[in-house]
């Protein structure tokens, strides 16, 4: 083989090499609430391209009966896969539950996923009962009672599956009258608890985060700690690059795509809330 050729098969193989290594991560949530997801594995890898689709237009999830959950899992799924990517975040907890091992049977790709922090939280805080906040559809399913089982979580743990939450996030009405006010009717059972931590367990309740906290502070008397099984997802989603040699090796930074179902949704609105969350 002429050195010329030599040459030209040995940048293919850089080429190529990098292709797979560099094609884009993609990410998958019923409206904006992955986005939070999507920010935080930005800003642990800002090397990689990553590809977000938000399915607005079947928002929320949890309140649809695990089949409808399954086959728009599954859509999105096929829209991410028809993009090339290299692995699948599903970031939405409501997903995770019904949809993972179906999604993971489907994909030779790795398909990474969120569960609600009661874990973490349970190891970091010994006083006081943890609040679990989560979709009705998430709080229900077989996953999430058989991961309280697991950690024989009994009565430390109370979940509230908040059905109508994830529209206020999604219609952008987070300021703290209308979150205090959700969930003073929420949680009204609960007064005179003691509550030691806040586990989200909705990945669109990271963008209320501050007004959730708030309202826990003030009417358990508290400075309550909250938990978010987001970092641990996106842990989780560098170290399986890592095992599968599927991290991008560029030193530059990658691009973030974002789609949503909903036409009348602009790629702006989603970009506008990754530039203001904080990771
Ligand atoms: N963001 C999703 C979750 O983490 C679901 C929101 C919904 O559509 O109900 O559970």
């Amino acid at each position: 083989m002429s050195h010329h050729r030599q040459a030209l098969k040995q940048y293919e193989g850089i080429q190529a090499g990098e292709k797979m290594n560099c094609k884009p991560i993609g990410f998958f949530d019923s409206g904006v609430g992955g986005i939070s997801v999507l920010k935080t594995a930005y800003k642990l890898m800002p090397n990689e391209n990553y590809i977000y689709y938000g399915d607005n237009l079947n928002a929320p999830y949890g309140e649809k009966s695990e089949e409808q959950i399954k086959a728009l899992s599954l859509e999105a799924g096929a829209f991410l896969f028809s993009k090339g990517v290299k692995a699948i975040v599903i970031a939405c907890n409501t997903a995770t539950s019904t949809s993972v091992y179906m999604m993971r049977d489907k994909y030779s790709i790795p398909v990474i996923s969120m569960e609600p922090a009661v874990k973490p939280a349970l190891c970091a805080v010994k006083d006081g009962r943890i609040l679990v906040l989560a979709t009705p559809a998430t709080v229900s399913q077989e996953r999430y009672l058989s991961l309280l089982n697991k950690l024989k979580a009994g009565e430390r743990v109370v979940s509230v599956g908040c059905g109508g939450l994830v529209e206020l996030i999604e219609q952008g009405r987070i300021d703290e009258t209308n979150v205090h006010a959700y969930l003073d009717r929420k949680l009204g059972h609960l007064r005179g608890e003691r509550i030691g931590a806040v586990v989200l367990g909705c990945t669109h309740y990271a963008f209320a985060e501050k007004e959730i906290k708030s309202f826990i502070d003030k009417t358990y008397h508290t400075d309550c700690p909250v938990f978010d099984g987001r970092h641990g997802t996106v842990r989780q989603l560098k170290s399986v690059l890592l095992q599968n040699g599927l991290e991008c090796t560029r030193n530059s930074r990658g691009s973030v795509t974002f789609y949503s179902s909903d036409k009348s949704i602009s790629s702006q609105h989603f970009k506008q809330l990754f530039d203001g969350f904080n990771g």
